[in-house]
C-alpha cells in the first residue's frame, strides 16, 4: 500500500532545533549531520486517543542510539517531552498521528564526517503527521526475500535506531520492482532478521517465534508481542529461522509502530495459508488494542 499525501497535513508546524515552525518553513541546514552522513537517529511513534503510547521505550531507545554514537548535548527527557507535547499542542492534535522524532548530531562547522566539526550541539526534530496505518493488516501483505543481506553488528549495529536506512531502501526498491509490499531481509547467515521496516514473527503448533534481534532492529511493538506472549501463556522464543521454516508456519506477520500487527500472506510466492486454529495475530491484535490505553502517556492539557 503507498502511502498517500494527506491535505490535512498541508499546514502543520514542526518543531526544529527548539522552535515551531509551518510546514513549508521547517528546515534544517545544509551543513547538519544528517544532510552530511546521515547522522541521526530517530524514532517513529503513535498517538493514540490523547496519549503517547511506549514514550518511554522510545526514549529510552533514542538515548542508547545517542549514546553509542556518542552524541554532545542531547536534550534531556523532560525536554524531549515538551517539545513533543508543545507540537502536538500547535497542531490540535490528539489521534491519529505518528510522530517522526529525529535527533541529528546537529550543524557542522565546514562540510565533513569528523563528529568534531559539530560544535553546536545536536538538533532535534519533532515532525507530526495525520497518518492511517501503513499496511493492509485486513487483507495481509506479500514478501519478497531480498539480496540485500541487514547490517550485522560487526558491520553497523542495528541496535543503533539510525538514519543511515541506505541498508533497508535498497531492499525496499527490490520489493517495489517485484510489485511486492515489502522486503524480507536475511542476516549474514542467511536466516531471517526482519522486513525493510518492520519485525517479523512467525506461528508454529501454537508456538510464537521470532528471529534473534542480532540483526534487526529491537523493536518496542516486538518487545511488547514477547511480553503479551507471556501474560497469555503463549509459549514464545526467539531462534535463527530458515526461509524454508517460515515459508511452512502456521500464520507470519509483521510488526511495528507504522502498520501494528499486520498479517503476510505470501513470502516469494509461497502461500502462508494461515493453518493456526488458534489464529494467535487475531488475539495478540486484540491484546495489542487493551496495551495502547494501559501503555500511553498522556498528553498534558
Ligand atoms: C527496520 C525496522 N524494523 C522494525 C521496526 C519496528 O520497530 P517499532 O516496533 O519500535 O516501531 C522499525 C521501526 O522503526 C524499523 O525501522
Amino acid at each position: 500500500m503507498l502511502q498517500q499525501y494527506n491535505p490535512k497535513n498541508e499546514n502543520i508546524i514542526i518543531h526544529v532545533g527548539g522552535k515551531l515552525y509551518p510546514r513549508t518553513e521547517a528546515k534544517i541546514s545544509v551543513f547538519d549531520s544528517v544532510v552530511q552522513g546521515g547522522d541521526a537517529i530517530w524514532e517513529g511513534l503513535r498517538v493514540y486517543h490523547g496519549g503517547i503510547f511506549c514514550l518511554d521505550r522510545h526514549l529510552d531507545r533514542l538515548y542508547e542510539s545517542a549514546k553509542a554514537l556518542l552524541f554532545t548535548d542531547v536534550p534531556n527527557r523532560a525536554q524531549i517531552k515538551k517539545a513533543i507535547f508543545d507540537t502536538l499542542k500547535a497542531n490540535n492534535m490528539g489521534d491519529g498521528v505518528h510522530i517522526r522524532l529525529t535527533l541529528t548530531r546537529g550543524e557542522k562547522i565546514t562540510s565533513g564526517m569528523d563528529p568534531r566539526l559539530n560544535q553546536k550541539g545536536s538538533c532535534l526534530i519533532v515532525l507530526p503527521e495525520w497518518k492511517p496505518l501503513v499496511y493492509d493488516n485486513e487483507n495481509g501483505i506479500k514478501l519478497i526475500t531480498s539480496a540485500i543481506r541487514r547490517n550485522a553488528p560487526e558491520f553497523l549495529d542495528s541496535k543503533i535506531h539510525h538514519n543511515n536506512l541506505l541498508n533497508n531502501i535498497l531492499a525496499k526498491i527490490q520489493a517495489n520492482q517485484a510489485h511486492a509490499d515489502a522486503a524480507l531481509m536475511l542476516d549474514k547467515n542467511g536466516f531471517i532478521s526482519e522486513t525493510n521496516d518492520a519485525n517479523i514473527f512467525m506461528v508454529k503448533n501454537h508456538h510464537l517465534i521470532t528471529p534473534f534481534a542480532d540483526a534487526c532492529l529491537h523493536g518496542i511493538t516486538r518487545g511488547l508481542m514477547l511480553e503479551l506472549a507471556a501474560e497469555m501463556k503463549i509459549i514464545s522464543y526467539e531462534k535463527n529461522i530458515s526461509l524454508t521454516e517460515i515459508y511452512n508456519a502456521d500464520e507470519v506477520f509483521c510488526t511495528g509502530t507504522m502498520g501494528e500487527l499486520t498479517p503476510v500472506k505470501e513470502i516469494d510466492g509461497r502461500v502462508i495459508e494461515t493453518k493456526s486454529e488458534s489464529k494467535l495475530i487475531k488475539k495478540l491484535s486484540e491484546a495489542f488494542v487493551e496495551k495502547i490505553k494501559l501503555l500511553s502517556e498522556k498528553i498534558p492539557s
